[in-house]
């Protein structure tokens, strides 16, 4: 099948590289608003009875998701045969069971209304922790890659005896793969969530670990609260400063330079959201998967 892609909303994976591996055409699409702030779409290119692929940044999702569902509605209404969208952030997933009486299950909404979009999809890391399988709530397949070995190969060119160390239970599934990968050994914390932008890491015990540089690596950063708590107990551990990863640099309001002034050594991300942090490309992860999967 021929395939055409479309970057919207100024992708960070590199997608002429992905086209140019594939040989895929890079398509032709207006997105804008009309003075109401209603969504214009328009596919420039030719779409008849070929698959289509949509690459999408849909950090900050409120404002991209539902261009992104016209476009695609778009692709069909104009004979798209399948219709697929890379998403290398994902977002809605956090909210995955009600805390509190009254609260939506937000990301059981976002997957149902995104399977009726889209054919398939393929995402980077997404944060599934009370979930073990997109399937749970996604109908369509799904693709999960996984950022490790690109983590873990920036580490070992970039960093001497490091510590791999992970800020909850949460990130032990991908600090432990990283730090395998990295050949290096890895901690896990306790952390309290007490509020939105409020939360709490435990006193690690790290003695063993003093000369190494430490290495913060989570999926998210949003608030960058998590991190900057991490910092500061490492701080007063009196370790090395820290390079902090995080695989999705969603960064809420000042959380970039917040986290820089806290005391990192740097801030380092993959390009599933483009940011200036961006250092760690997942691009290859993408078109081997297409390579696999989608290419037959
Ligand atoms: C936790 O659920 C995630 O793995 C991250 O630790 C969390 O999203 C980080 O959020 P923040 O930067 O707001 O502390």
């Amino acid at each position: 099948m021929n395939t055409i892609l479309f970057e919207l909303y100024a992708s960070a994976v590199d997608t002429m590289k992905i086209c140019k591996q594939l040989g895929y055409e890079l398509g032709e699409i207006d997105i804008r608003q009309f003075p109401d702030k209603e969504t214009y779409i328009k596919i420039n290119s030719d779409i008849i009875n070929r698959q289509v692929i949509f690459v999408a940044s849909i950090d900050k999702p409120n404002n991209k998701f539902l261009p992104l569902l016209f476009a695609a509605g778009t692709a069909r209404e104009l004979g798209a045969e399948k219709v697929g969208v890379i998403v290398p952030y994902l977002p809605y997933m956090r909210q995955d069971k009600q805390f509190q009486p009254g609260e939506g299950i937000t990301s059981k909404y976002f997957a149902s209304i995104f399977s009726q979009y889209f054919n398939w999809m393929i995402t980077i890391d997404p944060h599934l922790h009370r979930r073990h399988s997109m399937s749970e709530i996604y109908t369509i397949p799904t693709y999960v890659l996984h950022s490790t070995t690109p983590i873990a190969n920036w580490i070992k060119a970039n960093v001497s005896d490091p510590i791999i160390i992970g800020p909850d239970m949460e990130s032990e599934q991908w600090v432990a793969e990283v730090a395998k990968g990295a050949q290096a050994p890895f901690i896990v914390l306790e952390k309290t969530r007490k509020g939105d932008r409020e939360v709490e890491v435990s006193l690690p015990k790290i003695d063993e670990y003093k000369t190494r540089t430490p290495i913060l690596v989570d999926d998210i950063i949003s608030t960058g609260k998590t991190m900057i708590e991490t910092v500061k107990h490492l701080n007063h551990l009196k370790m090395k400063p820290p390079i902090c990863i995080g695989v999705h640099a969603v960064f809420s309001g000042e959380a970039y330079s917040d986290l820089l002034n806290s005391g990192a050594e740097k801030v380092v991300t993959c390009n599933t959201i483009k940011h200036q942090s961006n250092m760690i490309d997942i691009s290859d992860l993408v078109v081997n998967c297409l390579i696999e999967n989608i290419n037959g």
